[in-house]
């Protein structure tokens, strides 16, 4: 008998070591330590909207940013420290912000439920909550990542650039587990913000030996672009929404896509092949595909399993 529960005890615990190893999520991962967790964040995700419009775009960015760089491990929160230049403030400097909606929702959850929930998981639940309160879909999030306690500067050269031809996004998007549907459902997130003029010049200014401008972009948009961004110029704050309802999660963003007006080289190069072109004209077409397929890549996305090994206590720091 004290055979037996010693065995099943064993077979217990390799499962759970084995669940942790393949950082199994879980929805309603909170319910029973801490049941409060996710309405204090889709709370601050609020007030930060109601303060600054900006606010959804921002989280949903960085959340994307988390994932694809050492997994969903709540990196890209780190400062940086000491000699070591974190991904937030890495080359090319990559415009985050709003980090203090991340920062007012851990300290409240800490005093609730101290040492519990990871920054990884409430970064997962502010990107939803910025999706839902902008009119976009809602989900479940499936919770239990670990927080990592690796952030480096050099590491943001891993994300997709915005010049990346449709070959380039599907090699950096499957290096991720993600498929080309994920990549035109996700792209999706270009409904919501804005983008600095150095991060579409390149379709502007100079775009090759025969044409300063991209051809396919509509003229009239072009020249619009041009406008905002006369000059060749990397340190600028001008720039350009990203698409006509910047502030709302919706499906214009294809459809501006198929009018040639979309703002990044790789919006553009979705319609580079059949398979992601049909995908845009069918998102473009009918917002509920859309929305449903954002919801199922969103998941796979905030899935990408990270090194985490901690509950950060503050998401700034290690512990
Ligand atoms: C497919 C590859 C992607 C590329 C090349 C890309 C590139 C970029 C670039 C260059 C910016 C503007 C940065 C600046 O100049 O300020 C941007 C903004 C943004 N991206 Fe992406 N992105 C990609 C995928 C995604 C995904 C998967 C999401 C989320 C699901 C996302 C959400 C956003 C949002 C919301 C903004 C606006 C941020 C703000 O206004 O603060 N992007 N992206
Ligand atoms: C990133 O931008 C911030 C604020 O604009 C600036 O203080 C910092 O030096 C920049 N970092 C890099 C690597 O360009
Ligand atoms: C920076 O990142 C690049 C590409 O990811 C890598 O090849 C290079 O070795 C890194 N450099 C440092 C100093 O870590
Ligand atoms: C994309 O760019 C890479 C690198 O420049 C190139 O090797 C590849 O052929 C390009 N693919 C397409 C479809 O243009």
């Amino acid at each position: 008998m004290e055979i037996i529960s010693k065995f099943l005890v064993s077979v217990i615990l390799f499962s759970s070591t084995l669940i942790t190893c393949l950082n199994a999520l879980s929805v309603n991962y909170y319910h029973q330590t801490c049941p409060g967790a996710e309405s204090t964040v889709a709370k601050y995700v609020k007030k930060g909207l109601l303060n600054d419009r900006t606010v959804p775009a921002a989280l949903l960015r960085m959340h994307f940013h988390d994932c694809f760089i050492r997994g969903c491990d709540g990196s890209v929160l780190l400062d940086s420290k000491g000699g070591n230049q974190a991904e937030k403030d890495g080359p090319p400097n990559i415009s985050l912000h709003a980090f203090y909606v991340i920062d007012h929702a851990k300290k409240e959850i800490e005093e609730k439920c101290p040492g519990v929930v990871s920054c990884a998981d409430i970064l997962a639940l502010a990107a939803r909550d910025s999706v839902a309160l902008s009119g976009g879909p809602t989900w479940d999030v499936p919770n239990g990542r670990k927080d990592g306690r690796i952030s480096k500067g050099n590491d943001t050269r891993q994300l997709p650039f915005p010049t990346f031809n449709i070959t380039q996004l599907q090699q950096s998007f499957s290096q991720r587990g993600l498929a080309v549907d994920d990549l035109v459902a996700l792209s999706g997130g270009h409904t919501l913000g804005f983008s600095h003029c150095s991060s579409f010049q390149n379709r502007i200014h100079n775009f090759n030996e025969k044409t300063d401008v991209d051809p396919s972009l509509n003229p009239t948009f072009a020249a619009s672009l041009r406008q905002v961004c006369p000059v060749h110029n990397k340190v600028n704050n001008a720039g350009s929404f990203l698409d006509s309802t910047p502030t709302v999660f919706d499906n214009a963003y294809y459809k501006l896509l198929l009018q040639g007006k979309s703002i990044f080289s790789s919006d553009q190069a979705l319609l580079t092949t059949s398979t992601t072109k049909a995908l845009v004209t069918k998102y473009a077409s009918n917002q509920q595909e859309f929305f449903e397929g954002f919801v199922k890549s969103m998941i796979k996305m905030s899935s990408i399993g990270g090194g985490g090994t901690e509950i950060r206590l503050n998401c700034r720091v290690v512990n």
